[in-house]
């Protein structure tokens, strides 16, 4: 396994649409691994193949209860409203209050290509939705005030 680059906010990867994956081969398995293990390296709870330069819908996620890996991924259902503090591996230092749903419902494929629905709520709700905002080139910023971000600490 190995410790993937992170891109920051102005690469253009960022911002592009992502492409489904369509077979699960060696290589999909091996950057979900590297994914996992960047993730954890940053110290960050879910991470985005955008954001290791692959244009390709994958997430990893770990809110603490061990990584969740989401091929695919597509919010079906969401309800209610959370307002939480939020940051980016990409956007380093850099945080806002960001309005979400409170819970979602989320269908997709694991790791093994296997159909999975997860319901999240609180911050698995959030990290869900951050990170599939990610496969569609959205980033937290976008979702508020420039004059609402803040620099981490400074709260
Ligand atoms: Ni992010």
């Amino acid at each position: 396994m190995a410790v993937l680059k992170i891109v920051k906010l102005g690469d253009p990867v960022l911002r592009q649409p992502t492409e489904p994956v369509t077979k699960i081969t060696k290589k999909i398995s091996r950057l979900i691994q590297n994914m996992i293990e960047t993730m954890y390296a940053a110290d960050g709870v879910g991470l985005a193949a955008p954001q290791v330069g692959v244009s390709k819908k994958i997430v990893v996620i770990d809110v603490g209860d061990g990584p969740i890996v989401l091929i695919n991924p597509k919010i079906v259902s969401g309800s209610g409203e959370d307002i939480d503090v939020e940051g980016c591996l990409s956007i380093p230092g850099k945080q806002a209050y960001v309005k979400r749903m409170a819970e979602v419902v989320v269908e997709a494929l694991d790791g093994e290509g296997k159909p999975i629905k997860i319901e999240g709520r609180g911050y698995l709700a959030r990290a869900l939705q951050h990170e599939i905002d990610h496969l569609n080139g959205i980033l937290f910023i976008d979702l508020v005030d420039e004059k609402d971000i803040f620099s981490e600490g400074d709260e």
